[in-house]
């Protein structure tokens, strides 16, 4: 079970600090939010910025690529000190091969499902992949409210990949409750931005793990 706290809900004059509380509060993966303004309405990080943050933390730099047709950027990225990849199902024509591209640049691999995309559409990727992040909320934003008609594509991800060393991720609207649903229907992978970073960031990973492993032990 694992948290990965979302950069975009910090506090972006202090992203150093931010980060050392992380690793104060045992975290180890970072997921850092990548968009394009044209796959979603927004624009945040890029290469690098992520180089920089690189240069100040051993975090593992978990890479949601919110960036339609993702080629061009994914050397860039790994070079850049992402550890994880992940592309969108439907920000890509050719997703096996950009699945190995990713590998070809020694970074682990994930695709991501927007809330609407069946899980059948990877069904031809689990040799590729190391990761399938189930996006709980439309992206583009922090902040929005968790979608709980994704839970049972929860069960469907867990169930597909058996036997195998996949991760599952969930990522949107992530708080107490919405964590132990996720947990409840398969997840192992946290997201959580809003959640971790307004308020006592410390306090705040104390609860979050507390019930995340709770929840996982009974499992
Ligand atoms: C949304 C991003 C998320 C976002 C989550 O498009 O992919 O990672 O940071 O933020 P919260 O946890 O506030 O919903
Ligand atoms: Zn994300």
């Amino acid at each position: 079970m694992k948290i990965a706290p979302s950069i975009l809900a910090a506090d972006f004059c202090h992203l150093e600090d931010q980060m050392k509380l992380l690793e104060q509060s045992n975290i180890s993966m970072l997921h850092i939010d990548v968009m394009d303004g044209n796959f979603v309405p927004n624009i945040t990080f890029g290469p690098d910025q992520i180089k920089m943050l690189r240069q100040r933390s051993k975090l593992i730099f978990d890479v949601h690529l919110m960036v339609q047709n993702p080629d061009w950027i994914i050397p860039i990225v790994a070079e850049a000190g992402a550890d994880i990849i992940t592309i969108h199902q439907e920000a890509t024509t050719h997703l096996h091969r950009s699945l190995q591209l990713i590998k070809k640049n020694n970074t682990r691999a994930g695709v991501v499902l927007n809330p609407a995309t069946p899980i059948e559409t990877i069904k031809h990727v689990l040799d590729e992949i190391d990761m399938i992040l189930l996006m709980t909320v439309n992206p583009g934003y922090g902040g929005q409210s968790f979608i709980s008609s994704v839970l049972p594509k929860i069960q469907e991800a867990k169930k597909l990949v058996e036997g195998r060393n996949i991760d599952i991720e969930v990522d949107g609207g992530i708080n107490l409750e919405t964590a132990q649903l996720c947990v409840e229907s398969g997840a192992n992978v946290i997201v959580a931005g809003s959640y971790t970073f307004h308020g006592d960031v410390k306090e705040n990973l104390e609860q979050l793990t507390r019930v995340i492993n709770k929840q996982g032990a009974t499992a």
